[in-house]
């Protein structure tokens, strides 16, 4: 990729990830692109850098522009090394003596990762920094999703450099939002909240209200991933904003593994039954499907139906998986269910109702338990069952 002038001596001088399928167990089947920025004004400023394997042809976008060794100073926004891991490279082409800005918190990663051989300046949040022209301001957005983590504000461009928030995992010479199929990148910047931000909702919330409080005007925001937002940057605030209520409509997901059918043959008769009765569900197999994935369909989901076969007295270990990964990304406001088929014991069922339970959802009194192979009568058993579901679906969805 060639830098861009994405605004008046603004450039992007990031590169594209094409091939990376798994991010650290997120599934990116459109690959990524690890953004960085290069502001031009009495100050050359980088902000945030690439993944180490990528350091060269960042140097090399930069070079384009102007000579390494003109950036004055280095802005992290965020330590994780898909940002950080070509820093080393990029400090010792434009000199190791210049600042590298960054939080407090970031002080304290990047050192953790690189030691103290760069000139560390911790930032307070809201403190301001002249560079000619151009006044940038510095926002704590602990926790999104580092401890570390802040955007940088260029108030005279109206432009927000947000790192992580608001990306998406996409690869692709498009830059722009308005040069993209707005439904497809909409629905990656969903699978990306969803995967990275949804146990941040409640932060998320707190700071879309500072950025109002702030009178912050917006013009463009330019994430570390993926494409930059400018037809209308308060879309994706507003998504945000709407995934982090988290209140979902008349949206139902049976999710599930099988040995041998038996607790497919229920879940599709389960999702059945919801959707006879009005609401929007999908019967999703596990081993068809990434977690990342599924994750996504829950983030807007008012019922999770979850069923699995009893495997030595105990869960289905693909369904394990799913339960640990969702648990950990604290989706809220669920109606749970539970479904299985068993041999003898049968304890799948009570299992996945205590982990439902766990993750603080309204869990279904009664589960969904078959022997061995469901019969037409229990089938029929199954879709009713899906019915009781889509009705307490329909009187708390919005
Ligand atoms: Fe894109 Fe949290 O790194």
């Amino acid at each position: 990729m060639k830098p861009v002038e994405i605004a008046r001596g603004i450039y992007n001088v990031g590169v594209i990830d094409w091939n990376i399928r798994d991010f650290h167990g997120y599934s990116t089947e459109c690959g990524t692109t690890y953004n960085a920025y290069l502001i031009v004004d009495e100050k050359v400023v980088l902000i945030d850098a690439v993944k180490k394997e990528f350091a060269d042809q960042l140097l090399a976008n930069i070079a384009a522009v102007v000579d390494p060794r003109r950036i004055d100073l280095v802005i992290s926004n965020h330590t994780e090394m898909d940002h950080s891991g070509g820093l080393p490279r990029v400090m010792h082409a434009i000199g190791e003596e210049k600042p590298l800005y960054c939080s407090k918190m970031g002080r304290k990663n990047l050192a953790q990762h690189f030691g103290e051989k760069f000139a560390y300046q911790p930032l307070e949040n809201g403190q301001e920094m002249e560079i000619g022209s151009r006044t940038l301001t510095f926002l704590e957005t602990r926790m999104l999703h580092w401890p570390d983590s802040m955007f940088t504000y260029a108030k005279e461009d109206r432009i927000l450099f947000s790192s992580d928030a608001f990306g998406q995992h996409y690869a692709g010479y498009e830059m722009f939002d308005d040069a993209v199929d707005e439904q497809m990148i909409m629905g990656q910047a969903k699978k990306y909240f969803a995967n990275i931000l949804l146990l941040y909702t409640a932060k998320i919330l707190k700071l879309a209200q500072q950025i109002t409080d702030m009178g912050l005007e917006i013009e463009m925001i330019c994430p570390d991933h993926g494409i930059i937002w400018r037809r209308d940057p308060a879309k994706i605030i507003n998504a945000y904003v709407d995934w982090s209520r988290q209140e979902a409509g008349k949206k139902a997901v049976v999710i599930y593994d099988t040995m041998w059918k038996s607790t497919r043959l229920m879940a599709e008769a389960i999702a059945g039954g919801i959707a006879e009765s009005g609401v929007s569900v999908r019967p999703i197999h596990i081993r068809s499907s990434h977690r990342s994935d599924i994750i996504t369909e829950v983030l807007d989901a008012k019922a999770v139906v979850v069923g699995s076969p009893t495997l030595n007295n105990g869960l289905f270990p693909t369904v394990a998986d799913v339960l640990t990964y969702m648990k950990g990304l604290r989706p809220k406001n669920k109606i749970g269910a539970a479904f299985g088929s068993y041999g003898w014991s049968g304890e799948s069922v009570k299992l996945l109702q205590e982990e439902l339970a766990a993750m603080k959802f309204d869990v279904m009194e009664e589960g969904m338990k078959i022997q061995y192979v469901p019969q037409a009568e229990d089938l029929e058993k199954c879709r009713e069952y899906g019915k009781t579901i889509a009705q307490k679906v329909l009187a708390q969805a919005r």
